[in-house]
């Protein structure tokens, strides 16, 4: 078996970094550099505040905090690092191509290529390489192609070993998680991969598969996931018509030991870097092999998704008279979910956006989102004209003067909000749209504000007509 002494991780992002933190934690024998082509990514991994990691997660900065300077490093000197290492993880990114063949559902491997073309360049003697993004199945027949085209004395073993980590609880998914999957067929290689992961991980958690069934099962793992989220959103909708309550029916249903209770949270749509992307590709995937009836079910999920985000905006404008123009609302939460500052693909995006569109002046609150991000996600600067948006670093400053505050994060602080001192501040009549279903609606009903909860049906009403 190969022992691994030094490894290199291309790509210190959301993946790459909190990933690497634990192995190197973990695993004090082993030196670990994270390198990355973001120099202000590394300069931030390096800031000798742990405040300041590129990365907000509960638990990173202490794991930082043992193993920098002793095992783990954040450098930009990516063929070094390259050729230092016995095993190489590809963690970069694979977002969705904008352009070309496949734009709006393939992954763009271009990243992917290069880091491979890289190794090929710089790694020295027998050489891992690992797999760490997610995806396409067959990504790493390309991989092998390219290493495999300049060898000059030297070999490489390709693996696949995605990635399940949740964000907002990364450190806790990486050290104890579920399984941990490794795909190849090089009996050593899979050994020394999991040699690494044996250390902390009980030894029955880490699965085998072959290179394909290690790709396509993250792919599916996400799909599975999203599409729990878009089935439950779909029948909120059917809850809000019917007079039933979303939460009775989840918890009614979870109860159901072959359905299960996670991931039946009803709320504005799955966000983050993930779902979306790889179902899009999942879907791509299906139409290249001619499979139009498997893509067309799973590219539904999709299509709940978005149509839930603007079901909610369209349904914020019809509960405040039909028109928001130059009515201040106060957005909480712009994180596609608690405990993160990421932003990608969260569902607040296309809500401001389609509230913004109808004139509206948001005044957004949200923990751990720097304003910057929101003027880049949302496409515009802070302004406070009609149809502009501001950022207020506290929710009683975004409260003041609003006809409504719309939930769309679940941070924790926003569940014990003092409703009855926001609705003092606020224009009547005033509205809490809980879109995340946290909120103490009788609490926020006591203090004067008119309600409205995702996946919340009014019984009475609906007898009554
Ligand atoms: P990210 O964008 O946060 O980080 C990727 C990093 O790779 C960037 O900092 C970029 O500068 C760097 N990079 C690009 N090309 C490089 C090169 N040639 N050399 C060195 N660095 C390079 O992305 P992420 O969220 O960490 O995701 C990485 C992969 O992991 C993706 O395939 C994603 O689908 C997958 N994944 C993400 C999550 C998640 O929760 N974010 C979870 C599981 C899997
Ligand atoms: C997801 C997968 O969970 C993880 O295994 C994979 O490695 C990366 O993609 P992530 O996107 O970080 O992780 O967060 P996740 O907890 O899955 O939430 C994704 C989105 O779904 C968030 O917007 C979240 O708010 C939403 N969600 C989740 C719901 O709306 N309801 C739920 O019940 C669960």
């Amino acid at each position: 078996m190969t022992t691994i002494r030094t490894i290199c991780c291309l790509g210190a992002g959301y993946v790459g970094g909190p990933t690497m933190s634990v192995i190197a934690d973990r695993c004090p024998d082993i030196q670990v550099h994270v390198v990355d082509i973001n120099e202000r990514r590394i300069a931030a991994w390096n800031d000798d505040d742990l405040v300041k990691l590129p990365v907000y997660e509960p638990g990173l900065a202490e794991v930082v905090g043992r193993a920098r300077g002793r095992n783990l490093h954040f450098s930009t000197d990516v063929n070094a690092a390259i050729a230092m290492a016995d095993m190489v993880f590809l963690s970069v990114n694979t977002p969705t191509k904008t352009r070309g063949i496949g734009a709006g559902q393939a992954s763009d491997l271009r990243w992917i290529e290069l880091c491979a073309r890289q190794v090929a360049e710089h790694a020295q003697g027998h050489t891992i390489v690992v797999e760490k993004s997610t995806l396409p199945v067959r990504t790493a027949e390309t991989v092998q192609a390219i290493l495999g085209s300049n060898t000059q004395g030297r070999s490489f073993v390709v693996l696949s070993n995605p990635e399940f980590l949740a964000e907002g609880t990364a450190i806790a998914d990486l050290e104890q998680p579920d399984r941990v999957l490794i795909g190849g067929e090089d009996a050593a290689a899979r050994e020394a991969l999991a040699s690494v992961y044996g250390r902390w991980v009980p030894r029955e958690r880490i699965l085998f598969t072959n290179l394909w069934s290690s790709e396509l099962s993250k792919l599916t793992a996400n799909a599975y996931l999203a599409q729990r989220i878009s089935s439950i959103n779909s029948i909120a909708a059917l809850c809000e018509a019917t007079g039933a309550d979303v939460n009775e029916v989840a918890r009614a249903i979870g109860s159901d030991s072959r359905i299960g209770s996670k991931f039946l949270k009803s709320g504005p749509g799955y966000g983050g870097s993930c779902f979306q992307k790889d179902i899009l590709n999942l879907v791509y995937l299906c139409r290249h092999y001619r499979l139009e009836t498997v893509a067309r079910y799973w590219e539904s999920v999709v299509e709940i998704n978005t149509w839930q985000q603007e079901r909610i905006a369209q349904l914020v404008v019809s509960r405040l008279f039909g028109t928001v123009t130059g009515k201040r609302l106060a957005v909480l939460g712009f994180a596609f979910k608690a405990n993160t500052n990421d932003t990608r693909e969260t569902p607040a995006i296309r809500i401001c956006q389609a509230l913004l569109e109808e004139g509206a002046r948001l005044a957004i609150h949200d923990p751990k989102v720097d304003p910057d991000t929101i003027a880049s996600d949302l496409g515009c600067a802070s302004s406070d004209a009609d149809g502009g948006w501001q950022f207020c670093p506290e929710v009683a400053a975004a409260a003041a003067g609003a006809d409504a505050l719309i939930i769309l994060t679940e941070w924790d602080a926003y569940a014990s909000l003092d409703w009855a001192a926001l609705a003092m501040v606020m224009r009547h009549p005033a509205w809490l749209f809980d879109a995340r279903g946290l909120a103490d609606l009788e609490a926020a009903r006591a203090a004067g504000l008119k309600v409205w909860r995702v996946g919340l049906g009014d019984p009475s009403l609906v007898l009554a007509a």
